[in-house]
């Protein structure tokens, strides 16, 4: 049996709970999300169905929210910010920098699974920016040469 199929049963639980409910497509996603870590594609007729909503429908939802994501979370997320204070300060050059060194869009994922980008509005440290978090871990006063590092921790234990 493959992986994702060992979650239907879970999907199936969630569905049974909240299909009769108006706008139940985002809390169910939501819900499938935070039990399984992401919304596996096996999932998605099954959603389709008890919504009787096209898996076209379902597919649309899940690609324009970038906080679902269809494959396991990868090993390092890194939220640069991106908000006034850290725009100000250069966020845009480390976002090019990101962008280029790892050859990845500013919401894309490695295809090792290895790191993950995710823009952030504001992460509280504004008075130190430009900011950024790396698996939970805020580090601020960045620097070209500072983001490099933080890099090549990550791309270490690939
Ligand atoms: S604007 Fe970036 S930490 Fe607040």
């Amino acid at each position: 049996m493959p992986d994702e199929m060992l979650h239907l049963p879970m999907v199936n639980n969630v569905l049974e709970r909240h299909k009769g409910s108006p706008g139940a497509l985002l809390p169910i996603l939501h819900e499938i999300q935070a039990g399984i870590g992401y919304i596996p594609d096996a999932a998605v007729p099954e959603i389709a169905h008890a919504l009787n909503l096209s898996q076209a429908e379902v597919r649309g939802v899940i690609s324009f929210y970038h906080d679902f994501r269809s494959a396991p979370a990868a090993r390092h997320i890194l939220r640069l910010c991106r908000a006034e204070s850290c725009q100000s300060r250069g966020a845009e050059q480390l976002a090019a920098q990101l962008r280029e060194r790892l050859q990845l869009d500013d919401h894309g994922s490695s295809a090792d699974g290895n790191i993950s980008l995710r823009p952030v509005y504001c992460l509280g440290a504004c008075a130190c920016s430009p900011a950024l978090e790396l698996d939970g871990q805020v580090h601020a006063r960045l620097s070209a040469e500072r983001l490099d590092a933080l890099l090549d921790s990550c791309l270490e234990d690939a």
